[in-house]
């Protein structure tokens, strides 16, 4: 059976995140400049999609770099406990800094990046986030470019995944409740 069928519903459409990624972009556009390339951070897995949808909107010159971050196995929440499975390629020292997320939700990893990020003494660093969970916010973390807020649902699609599937899925979407029923959610 098609894993479309493990759907409920469309939570953000293709063409809502195309448009909303056009709108971040311009916004970026605004700050940077070939003067002083940024380097985008891609935080690995779930950022892969929006990062190669929004480096070809921007207009002035960066790299990118990628990292992963330990997240929640086969469950839906998080532990709290993050380490790095993948650590950039490029120093970071003076440099304009983008964390390229998925999505923001409890802030234990965003979190424990802008700490991890602190002592390797980058210019600056800012944050963009495709989603956005602030109901479900523990720790306070600052976001820059927010795609969009969204409720306490757990999402999969465009880049993020439920036990590593649906990330091909080019939306975000809900799944139907009975395809996380009987899995450890701790
Ligand atoms: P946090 O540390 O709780 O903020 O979680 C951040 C990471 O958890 C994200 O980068 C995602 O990989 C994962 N995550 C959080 N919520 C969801 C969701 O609804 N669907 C898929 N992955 C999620």
């Amino acid at each position: 059976m098609s894993m479309f069928n493990d759907i409920e519903r469309v939570l953000v459409s293709e063409e809502e995140i195309r448009q909303r990624i056009a709108t971040l972009a311009e916004q970026m556009n605004q700050i940077y400049s070939d003067d002083d390339p940024p380097i985008l951070v891609c935080i690995l897995k779930g950022a892969f999609m929006f990062l190669a949808d929004l480096t070809r909107q921007l207009s002035f010159r960066h790299e990118v770099d990628f990292m992963e971050i330990s997240s929640y196995g086969m469950g839906t929440t998080s532990s709290g406990v993050v380490r790095i499975l993948l650590d950039l390629a490029s120093s970071i020292e003076g440099r304009q800094v983008v964390i390229v997320e998925d999505i923001v939700d409890t802030g234990h990893t965003l979190s424990y990046i802008l700490r991890n990020f602190a002592t390797r003494k980058p210019a600056s660093v800012r944050v963009a986030t495709l989603l956005n969970k602030p109901s479900r916010r523990e720790i306070d973390v600052p976001v820059d470019f927010v795609g969009f807020e969204i409720p306490n649902e757990f999402v999969m699609g465009y880049g993020l995944d439920f036990g590593e599937q649906y990330r091909n899925v080019p939306y975000i979407g809900v799944l139907k409740p009975e395809i996380y029923q009987g899995v450890d959610q701790s």
